[in-house]
């Protein structure tokens, strides 16, 4: 019995002894984490197609919730428009994204785009530079105090203007084509001093044009989408470069801050930068830069106004709140005296209704990067070279984060109580939109001014939001106006 214990014992130190070195011969080597759950679908097409078939119902979402379910709630990899791609869709990932611009990752633009404006300042990598000098420019323009304060002055007196010419007196309009002129004659004002309407109604068309070819099939033969979108994008930035090359010689020949102190744009503030650095004032590149900038405007805020437009139509509850507030504003105030920026700021219900309007409808769905080196995010390999989106719907439109997410509910951005990086409509960390304020501005001006006169019905009662490829009403929003009886 001794025996077989004194056996057994011997044995099981061999056994342990045995255990312990083959760990530690097998302990395992630090591992390169996996790549990102998920699938790249069918070979070169991906998963674009579904993407683009559920994008053009305005129902991104169930792209991404789909995919969040199946793989995880953070990210997931993909196929789209031809590269292998990484989704990120949470809180974590969009801040995560914040922080990582110019370090992890660098911006990107699908090939369509690019090609379409070619040689332009936001899109060539070797201009990088000027877009950041821009960006600089852009904020003293758009954001700083005083400045603003001058822009919301500009943009009443456009906005008052643009509804006495277009709006007044008729009886239907076609909603999302007048908030196209409005926000583009007010960019060509702010950016260019240009307040031609020959000129803007002339480039409207090509601006229209660059819209419906960014996304579209890049077959460039005469006729397609886009050939056009690459045609109208020259013609708009000669354009724009016989503007530059005006504005320059009057700057050279005048004196300098004189000049600034008139004009008070974008297009002088560029100039005049180039000069005081001792830089040649290339126009072909300021009419770059500032055609990105002109069409990052448009769309971005037309359909905002229109979605607007939409949802008041569409909740009378809503609309009398709004209405009641910008009453309360325009009733302490002169009958044509301007609005000024301590009575934007009193719009506290109005912009909440824009948020949700945001929230719900963003224009965009999110921006494009790219690796600039392998890195990991949440355990997994981002590989260098793949390309990021950061999906807005994930967090939007995600009950974790808006409750009853598809309720139009303006009371949820009353108070402090969005989950950081949930929302986030402007982007975030280097890349941020630098023309929010400027946004802020001409949807609030806009707002005030056509409540104050109007209440609206849909004239199509069940038209709906589509993004052909980007987000608008399938038949340009046509509403029947009645005026306030005054
Ligand atoms: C409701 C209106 C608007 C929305 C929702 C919006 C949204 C955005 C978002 C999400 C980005 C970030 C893109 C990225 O991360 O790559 C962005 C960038 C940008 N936005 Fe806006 N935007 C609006 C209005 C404007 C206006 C009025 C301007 C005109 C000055 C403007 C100019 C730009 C530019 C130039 C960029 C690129 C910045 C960069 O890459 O550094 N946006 N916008």
């Amino acid at each position: 019995m001794e025996l077989i214990a004194l056996f057994l014992l011997v044995l099981s130190i061999a056994f342990t002894l045995y255990s312990l070195s083959y760990v530690s011969k097998t302990k395992p080597t630090k591992q390169k984490p996996e790549l990102p759950p998920g699938s790249t679908g069918w070979p070169i097409i991906g998963e674009t197609l579904e993407y683009i078939r559920l994008a053009k119902k305005n129902c991104i979402e169930k792209f991404i919730f789909d995919r969040q379910k199946k793989y995880s709630a953070k990210l997931f990899k993909t196929s789209y428009a031809g590269e292998k791609m990484v989704f990120f869709c949470s809180p974590e990932a969009n801040r995560f994204m914040f922080a990582n611009e110019n370090k992890l990752i660098k911006a990107w633009w699908p090939r369509n785009i690019s090609k379409i404006f070619k040689g332009s300042g936001k899109l060539s990598e070797s201009k990088q530079k000027e877009l950041a000098s821009m960006r600089k420019n852009v904020s003293a323009l758009f954001n700083q105090l005083n400045a603003m304060e001058k822009n919301v002055v500009i943009i009443d007196s456009l906005a008052r203007n643009h509804l006495e010419t277009h709006w007044i007196d008729c009886e239907e309009v076609a909603a999302h084509s007048l908030a196209k002129k409005y926000t583009l004659s007010i960019s060509f004002r702010l950016m260019l001093n240009n307040v031609d309407s020959e000129t803007v109604g002339e480039l409207e068309k090509l601006f229209n044009c660059i819209m419906s070819g960014m996304f579209a099939l890049p077959i460039n033969i005469p006729g397609t989408k886009f050939n056009r979108a690459i045609k109208a994008s020259k013609g708009i930035r000669e354009k724009i470069e016989g503007i530059v090359r005006r504005r320059k010689i009057e700057i050279l020949e005048n004196n300098i801050n004189e000049s600034l102190d008139e004009s008070k744009d974008l297009l002088s503030l560029l100039i005049m930068e180039k000069i005081k650095d001792n830089e040649e004032v290339i126009e072909s590149e300021i009419a770059d830069m500032i055609l990105v900038y002109i069409v990052a405007a448009y769309d971005s805020t037309s359909t905002t106004i229109t979605s607007i437009i939409k949802y008041l139509a569409e909740l009378p509850q809503v609309y009398e709140e709004v209405h009641r507030e910008q009453m309360e504003i325009a009733n302490s105030r002169g009958h044509e005296e301007p609005l000024n920026l301590d009575d934007i700021k009193k719009m506290i219900y109005s912009w909440n209704v824009v948020s949700e309007v945001l929230r719900l409808q963003p224009t965009i769905a999110g921006p494009f990067r790219e690796a600039i080196t392998d890195f990991s995010f949440d355990g997994f390999l981002i590989p260098k070279g793949w390309k990021l989106h950061r999906a807005v719907h994930g967090t939007h439109k995600n009950a974790k984060y808006f409750p009853e997410p598809d309720k139009f509910d303006p009371s949820r951005f009353h108070g402090n109580k969005i989950v950081p990086y949930s929302y986030v409509p402007f982007g975030g960390g280097a890349h941020i939109c630098p023309g929010r304020e400027y946004a802020r501005l001409q949807i609030l001006v806009f707002i005030h001014y056509l409540v104050k006169t109007f209440r609206w019905e849909k004239v199509i009662p069940d038209e709906e939001l589509i993004r052909d490829p980007i987000l608008m009403p399938a038949k340009r929003l046509p509403i029947h106006l009645y005026p306030h009886q005054t």
